[in-house]
C-alpha cells in the first residue's frame, strides 16, 4: 500500500510532503491511489533504533515475546531493536539466533536482530558460536554477555580479536564482579549505607570501561560499552574517543539509557523495586554528566535496555526482586524530557542515524530521502503525556514512569512503507 504524509516537519525544520511507493520506498512523487497521514504540526524523524531490548522470546514468554515487545517497540517510534541473548536457552548459536530472526519477521512490525551471545551459555569462559551467527541468515553483528559482565580479560580479548574478522562489535555490560559483592542491588555510596543495601560502587564499571578500550585499541577492534552509567565512565570515553580517532585503527562507542538520563538513586529509599536495575540509578552529578555527554557526542546513542519482568519476578523485597525496567514506549519522551534543548537532528542523531551505524543495519538510520527506505517516525513534540503502565503494550507492567508526566508524544509509526502505529495506536491490534 502506498502512502503520503502530509505537512510533516523533517527533522523539526521546513514542512514537506513524505510519498512511499508500495515497495515501501521514498520516492519523489506521491503514488495514486495512496492512503494519507495528516501530519501536520509533527516532526518527522528516521524510525528509532534500539541497540539493547530484551524481548524473553524464548523461555520467559510470561513477560515478553518478540511480537509483543515489537508491538512496545512500533509505539515507541521504533523500526529496529536489537534482542539481547540472555534469553532461555542464550542465543549463543546459529540455530537461536535465526530462530529469533525469523520471529521477528513473522511480527513484522520491526526489524529484529539478534544479538549474540559473547560466551557459551553466558557462562564467561568459552567463546560462543561468533562466525556462524554471523553467516547465519540473522547476520548477527553484535555480540554481547549483557546482564553479565565479559570479566575475563583474556576472552575478551579472544572476542574482541575473532568479531573484527568480520566487522562485528562487542557490547560490554562493564561491572567487575570481584569489586561488588554477589548480593550487590544498588549504587554503593552513603544511602546504599543507610538502606542496608548492598552496592556496586561506580568503579566496577570504570575499571572495566578502561580496560576495555585497552583491550579494543590493542587488538585493533570496536567495542560498545553498554548502558553507562557514571562520570567516571565518561572521563575514560572521552579520553578513549581521542585516542582512537587519533589512531584510526580501532573505535569504541558508548550508550546510555533513558533511565540513567532521568532518574537518580535517591528513589530507593522507598524500598520500590520498580527502580532496582543494573547498572544502578546514580547520584545526580552522573546523572548530569551523561547528558553532557549525550549531547557533546561522547557518549553515540540512548538505548532502551528494555527489561520486561512479570510481577511474580519483580514484586518482592527489594533485596529478592528482578533487575530491570520497561522502556520501549517512553523512551523518546523520557530524552525529549531529560534534554530538552537536544536539537531534532540530534535526537534523530542518538536514537537512529547512530544506533543503526553501529549495528551495521544498513537501511535503518537514513535520511527521509527518495531511494531510503521509508523507516519513519511522527512525533508530537510539545505534547505532554501522563504515563500509564497499564495502557502498554509489553507483557510486563515493571514500568517507572507510570504516573510521571513527560514531553513529547509518537503519534504515527511507519516500518518499511507499512503504518504499525496510527493516532497513537497499534494498527495490528
Ligand atoms: O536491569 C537489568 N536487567 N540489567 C541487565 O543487565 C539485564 C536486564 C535483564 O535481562 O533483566
Amino acid at each position: 500500500m502506498s502512502l503520503v504524509i502530509e505537512g510533516a516537519s523533517l527533522l523539526g525544520e521546513g514542512t514537506t510532503d513524505l510519498y512511499v511507493d508500495d515497495h515501501g520506498m521514498l520516492v519523489d512523487s506521491a503514488p495514486a491511489g495512496a492512503e494519507r497521514i495528516d501530519a501536520a504540526g509533527l516532526v518527522a524523524l528516521p524510525g528509532l533504533v534500539d541497540l539493547h531490548t530484551h524481548l524473553r522470546e524464548p523461555g520467559r514468554e510470561d513477560a515478553e515475546t518478540i511480537l509483543t515487545g515489537s508491538r512496545a517497540a512500533a509505539l515507541g517510534g521504533y523500526t529496529a531493536v536489537l534482542a539481547m541473548a540472555n534469553t532461555t536457552p542464550v542465543t549463543d548459536t546459529a540455530e537461536a539466533a535465526t530462530r529469533v530472526w525469523e520471529l521477528g519477521r513473522e511480527a513484522g512490525l520491526v526489524h529484529v536482530q539478534p544479538v549474540g551471545a559473547v560466551t557459551r551459555g553466558l557462562g564467561g569462559e568459552e567463546l560462543a558460536e561468533l562466525g556462524l551467527m554471523h553467516r547465519s541468515r540473522a547476520g548477527v553483528t553484535v555480540f554481547s554477555d549483557d546482564g553479565r559482565c565479559v570479566h575475563d580479560a583474556r576472552v575478551m580479548r579472544r572476542g574482541l580479536e575473532y568479531v573484527k574478522a568480520f566487522g562485528g562489535v562487542v557490547s560490554q555490560h562493564s561491572q567487575d564482579p570481584s569489586l561488588a559483592g554477589p548480593a550487590a542491588c544498588c549504587h554503593e555510596g552513603e544511602l546504599s549505607g543507610r538502606l542496608g543495601l548492598p552496592g556496586w560502587p561506580g568503579i566496577a564499571e570504570e575499571v572495566i570501561v578502561a580496560r576495555d578500550v585497552m583491550l579494543a585499541r590493542h587488538t585493533s577492534s570496536r567495542v560498545h560499552v553498554a548502558h553507562v552509567s557514571t562520570a567516571g565512565s565518561v572521563d575514560v570515553l572521552r579520553w578513549a574517543k581521542a585516542r582512537a580517532e587519533r589512531d584510526g585503527t580501532w573505535s569504541v562507542t558508548a550508550e546510555v539509557t533513558p533511565h540513567h538520563l532521568l532518574l537518580t538513586t535517591d528513589l530507593l529509599t522507598g524500598y520500590d523495586p520498580t527502580y532496582k536495575v543494573n547498572p544502578p540509578l546514580r547520584p545526580q552529578d552522573d546523572v548530569d554528566a551523561l547528558r553532557e555527554a549525550l549531547a557533546d557526542g561522547t557518549i553515540d546513542a540512548v538505548a532502551t535496555d528494555h527489561a520486561p519482568h512479570a510481577r511474580h519476578d519483580k514484586e518482592h523485597a527489594f533485596v529478592d526482586a528482578a533487575f530491570g525496567m520497561v522502556g520501549l514506549e517512553t523512551a523518546l519522551a523520557v530524552v525529549r524530557t531529560a534534554l530538552p534543548q537536544l536539537s531534532w537532528p540530534d535526537v534523530a542523531r542518538v536514537m537512529s542515524v547512530t544506533p543503526a551505524r553501529i549495528a551495521g543495519l544498513a537501511d535503518q538510520g537514513r535520511p527521509l530521502t527518495p531511494g531510503s527506505p521509508a523507516h519513519v517516525v511522527l512525533v508530537e513534540p510539545d505534547a505532554a503525556l501522563t504515563v500509564d503502565r497499564d495502557a502498554s503494550a509489553s507483557l510486563s507492567r515493571n514500568n517507572p514512569w507510570h504516573g510521571r508526566s513527560l514531553t513529547s508524544r509518537v503519534v504515527h509509526t511507519v516500518y518499511a512503507g507499512r503504518v504499525t502505529v496510527r493516532d497513537g495506536a497499534l494498527v495490528d491490534a
